[in-house]
Formats: C-alpha cells, sequence, structure tokens
C-alpha cells in the first residue's frame, strides 16, 4: 500500500461560525469566539475545522450568498481575525477549511451588476421549482430577461461556461489557499453544469438538467490542474443526488478532481416522496443496505465522507436515535455506528454533546429561509399550521442551528446578548460542560476519533455486512491483514442477543458487557469488538 493521504486518517469538525461562540455580545457567534473555542476542539482531537462561509454576505442564506469573496462578513469580524485564527489553527496542529460557493453569488455581488454574462439568463423561464420554494427564474426588469437561481432569488447562479468566469473563481481561491488555507468545501459542486437547452421538466423537476450536468468533471478537472494541484490540501464536494458510479467519477485519485464528496442518499431515507418535507420513518434495513452500497461503492475506488448532521441537517439524535430516555446511549451509539466505517467523518457542532432537535411552537422563532418560504407556500395552498410544524420540528435547517450549548449560564453560555436564533432550552441539561464526564458523550466521540489514528485498519479495511435482515442491529466487520473489527449497533430499545464474535471489547457505549457466550444487547447498545 502506497502512502496514506492524510486527509484519509483526519476527522473533520463543521462549525457553524453564526451559531458557534458570540465573543462581542451582539448575539451572532464570530471569529473571536471561534479562537476561544479552540482548546475545546484540539482537546476533543479532531484534525481538521471545516468553516461555514464566513464571506461579507446580506444573509439572505446565512453566508450561502456571497457578495464580496474578499472580505469577512462585519458581524463575524475583521480579516485581521481571520489571520489570527488560521495562525492559531496551524499552532494547535489543525487545519482549517473553508466553504466555496461557486455555484451562485449573491444578487449584490458587484458581478451582477457589472458582469451579467457570469449569469445565466433565458427570455423564457422553465417550469422548475427552486430548492427553497416557487421557480428558479426571476425576471430581471433592467435587461427583461430571466435569470436563474436554483436556490433564493439572491442567490443568481454562475455561469460556469463562461472561461472568464472560471478563472475569476480560481483567482479568488489561489488566493485564499496562498494565504495557508487547507482546503475547501464545495457548495453544490455538482450544479455547476447546466445543460445546453434547458426545459420544462415533468413533475417541475429540472435536476437532471443541472446536476452531474454535462461539463461538470471537465471544469472540475481544470480547476484542479489550474489550482488544487499546486498546494497539499482537501477537497470535499458537496453533490446530492449522486450515485456511487457517479461519486468514483468525482473522487478516483486519477480523475484528478475531488478527494471526496458528500452523499445524500442516507439522508433522504426518512422522507416519503422527492419532498423532505414529506415524513415516513427511517427502516433500518434500508439504512444498512445504504450505507453497505456506498462502502463497497468507493472501496479502494474512490472516498466517501461520512456523516450524520451538518447545518442543513436536523440533530441525529433526535432523528435516528431517542433522545429523551436513552440520549446519552444512542448518540454514542449513532457515533460508533458511522466512525468505524471507510471514509472521513464529519462531526457537526454539538453532536460530541449529543444536542437534540428544537420544537419552537411558533414560526416567527425560525430564521431559516428554506423553512420560512416553504412554511408560507403551504399555508397559502391550506395546509393545517400544526402539520407544517410537525415538519419543521422533524426536518427543518434551524434545529442544527440553534446556538452551540457550551454551558448552563443564559442561552447556553453562546452570548451574553439576545441570540439571532433562541437557544434549545435543554442547554441546562445538555452542554460543554459535560465534556469533564468520563462518561460523556463527548469524551466518548474524544476516543473513537483517536482509535481512527491508532487503527490503520479503520483507514483500509475491507466492510462486510452482518444480520442484513435484522431490523434492529445494525451489525458489520472490518478486516485488514490478520485484524478484525466487528461493530453491533443497537438501534433500538429492545434487547437482543447476537452471536460473540471473535476478540476482546474495544469500546462499549455501556460501562460493562458482562454476557458471556452470545452477546446481549441492550437498548441502544454498541459494543465493538478487536481481534489482532
Ligand atoms: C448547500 C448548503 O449546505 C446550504 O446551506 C445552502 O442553503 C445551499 N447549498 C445553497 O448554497
Amino acid at each position: 500500500m502506497g502512502m496514506t493521504e492524510w486527509w484519509k486518517k483526519s476527522t473533520v469538525y463543521q462549525i457553524y461560525p453564526r451559531s458557534f461562540m458570540d465573543s462581542d455580545g451582539d448575539g451572532i457567534g464570530d471569529l473571536r469566539g471561534i479562537i476561544e473555542k479552540l482548546d475545546y476542539l484540539q482537546e476533543l482531537g479532531v484534525d481538521i475545522l471545516w468553516l461555514s462561509p464566513v464571506y461579507d454576505s446580506p444573509n439572505d442564506d446565512n453566508g450561502y450568498d456571497i457578495r464580496d469573496y474578499y472580505r469577512i462578513m462585519k458581524e463575524f469580524g475583521t480579516m485581521e481575525d481571520f489571520d489570527e485564527l488560521l495562525q492559531e489553527v496551524h499552532a494547535r496542529g489543525m487545519k482549517l477549511v473553508m466553504d466555496l460557493v461557486v455555484n451562485h453569488t449573491s444578487d449584490e455581488h458587484e458581478w451582477f451588476k457589472t458582469r451579467p454574462d457570469f449569469y445565466i439568463w433565458r427570455d423564457k423561464p422553465t417550469n422548475w421549482r427552486s430548492f427553497f420554494s416557487g421557480s428558479t427564474w426571476e425576471f430581471n426588469k433592467e435587461r427583461g430577461q430571466y435569470y436563474l437561481h436554483l436556490f433564493s432569488k439572491k442567490q443568481p447562479d454562475l455561469n460556469w461556461d463562461n472561461p472568464e468566469l472560471r478563472e475569476a473563481v480560481y483567482e479568488m481561491m489561489r488566493w485564499w489557499l496562498d494565504k495557508g488555507v487547507d482546503g475547501f468545501r464545495m457548495d453544490v459542486i455538482n450544479m455547476i453544469s447546466k445543460v445546453a437547452d434547458m426545459h420544462d421538466a415533468p413533475g417541475s423537476d429540472g435536476s437532471h438538467q443541472f446536476m452531474n450536468g454535462p461539463n461538470v468533471h471537465t471544469y472540475l478537472q481544470e480547476m484542479n490542474r489550474e489550482v488544487l494541484s499546486k498546494y497539499d490540501i482537501v477537497t470535499v464536494g458537496e453533490t446530492p443526488g449522486t450515485t456511487p458510479k457517479e461519486a468514483r467519477d468525482y473522487t478516483a485519485a486519477e480523475n484528478r478532481e475531488l478527494n471526496m464528496i458528500f452523499t445524500f442518499e442516507h439522508m433522504g431515507l426518512d422522507q416519503a416522496s422527492g419532498e423532505k418535507w414529506d415524513l415516513k420513518p427511517l427502516r433500518l434495513t434500508d439504512l444498512k443496505e445504504n450505507m453497505e452500497k456506498w462502502q463497497h461503492g468507493l472501496h479502494e475506488k474512490g472516498w466517501n465522507s461520512l456523516y450524520w448532521n451538518n447545518h442543513d441537517q436536523p440533530r441525529i439524535v433526535s432523528r435516528f436515535g431517542e433522545d429523551t430516555d436513552w440520549r446519552i446511549e444512542s448518540a454514542k451509539m449513532l457515533a460508533t455506528c458511522l466512525h468505524f466505517m471507510q471514509g472521513t467523518p464529519y462531526i457537526y457542532q454539538g453532536e460530541e454533546l449529543g444536542m437534540t432537535n428544537v420544537r419552537f411552537e411558533s414560526i416567527e422563532d425560525y430564521k431559516d429561509i428554506e423553512t420560512l418560504n416553504m412554511y408560507k407556500e403551504k399555508r397559502a395552498a391550506g395546509v393545517p399550521h400544526d402539520d407544517i410544524m410537525t415538519a419543521i420540528h422533524a426536518k427543518g435547517r434551524d434545529n442544527a442551528r440553534t446556538p452551540m450549548q457550551w454551558s448552563d449560564e443564559a442561552n447556553g453560555g453562546f452570548t451574553t446578548g439576545t441570540p439571532w436564533i433562541k437557544a434549545n432550552p435543554n442547554y441546562p441539561e445538555i452542554n460543554a460542560e459535560q465534556r469533564h464526564d468520563p462518561d460523556s458523550v463527548y469524551q466518548y466521540y474524544k476516543e473513537l476519533i483517536g482509535f481512527r489514528k491508532e487503527l490503520d485498519i479503520i483507514t483500509h479495511g475491507d466492510f462486510e455486512l452482518l444480520l442484513r435482515d435484522d431490523s434492529d442491529i445494525f451489525a458489520y466487520t472490518r478486516t485488514w491483514e490478520n485484524e478484525t473489527l466487528t461493530v453491533f449497533c443497537n438501534f433500538t430499545e429492545n434487547t437482543k442477543a447476537v452471536q460473540r464474535p471473535e476478540g476482546e471489547v474495544l469500546i462499549c457505549n455501556y460501562a460493562v458487557n458482562l454476557s458471556e457466550g452470545d452477546v446481549l444487547l441492550r437498548p441502544y447498545e454498541a459494543i465493538v469488538f478487536y481481534k489482532n
């Protein structure tokens, strides 16, 4: 086996700066707040920090609508703060990855005025629906044409078919990399290439005309040649609607595109239709089958990223776990299930504390444009308030965006002012002070992160699913050279016996498992055996 790239043995921690730590009492997280908490992150043992966008933005979509790629958002601080953050991250032996949002800009970006050829215009709209409700087309009076926006109308899509636009993006990327940042997480990067003849789509889902489009690989290879290959960095593409085959095209080393991508299939298993708000309970067998497909699909042919959470997803302990009686057990169980797979794991802020979803009763307390647009649209169509709230409580992105819970002080210690979004009222019970408890979720994550560095089998081993048809237990082995890891995760409150594998217990989310012979799995128990 050749040299292993550093990002294959790394664990990433995602920071959503607006909600992480507010250092100046304005209710909005900021860069100095992140600097204050770097020791906490170093202690956890993570290797890479990914910052959701910190660039100048009118915040229609909390920074995913960039007005100026070369400036820091006022509320977050200054470029000097950023430089200090980068230096402090490096001083602690960690790396810093930036969000790269180049499928679209803000409509307040100066290009939107001065470089209309950088955007996508048509005389007639198609019937496509935006990810944030309504049409993907907005009429522009001055030009007398419609511009494309897959997201909000303040997020016009960039025209990647224009080589001058591509060069402007590459120049900006070099500027950040020359500053010393260690890579990019690329926002919806598989949507940058649209078909030439955009047309009405059946059911108004035009995604085949812009996801994994005709030139996407050509452009990513060009980006790699022009920029990425010149630096020792890590790249991860956000690629909704992508199959393992397409994922291999993006991540196979010989294709020279990206190091890894975020896949979405496992995040769609608890929805009944193409719409995420259309709720359906998860069937564990579906999850197992899907994870297996991806583990096999990329093994030695590409590279996986592993995630349960991010700023767009509800909290995993409330989603696939149990967030009241078994919160701590199920948070640790879910972590176990993911962190022994092949790939680079991502931890989203607060996941390491077992933070949960939030249930605001009033729509006024929600801030996310996706949620608010959907609420308006469904109300107008006559859907009762309570039904919509049920969907928001389960799936809304603000579940992930409530302030990080640092302590039992007001607002979880996130701010001394009024937070831009209310804190989850459970911060007195769930907060980072608990990390000092050896049995905390935090300490458990720390152990998992440590194993990935110690045990090469986690990076390289073959994956095999066990107990395929069992609807309660997610079990698998990893094998490599003479070693075997056997992982059992109970996704239910049912108690169940499984056959004892070879080896010793490496980690368990209960203090001890005393069973002899068969292994008795208690509610939400996770136990891992290691043989060498
Ligand atoms: C994906 C990002 O993760 C999400 O937060 C954002 O709203 C869209 N892309 C548009 O940039």
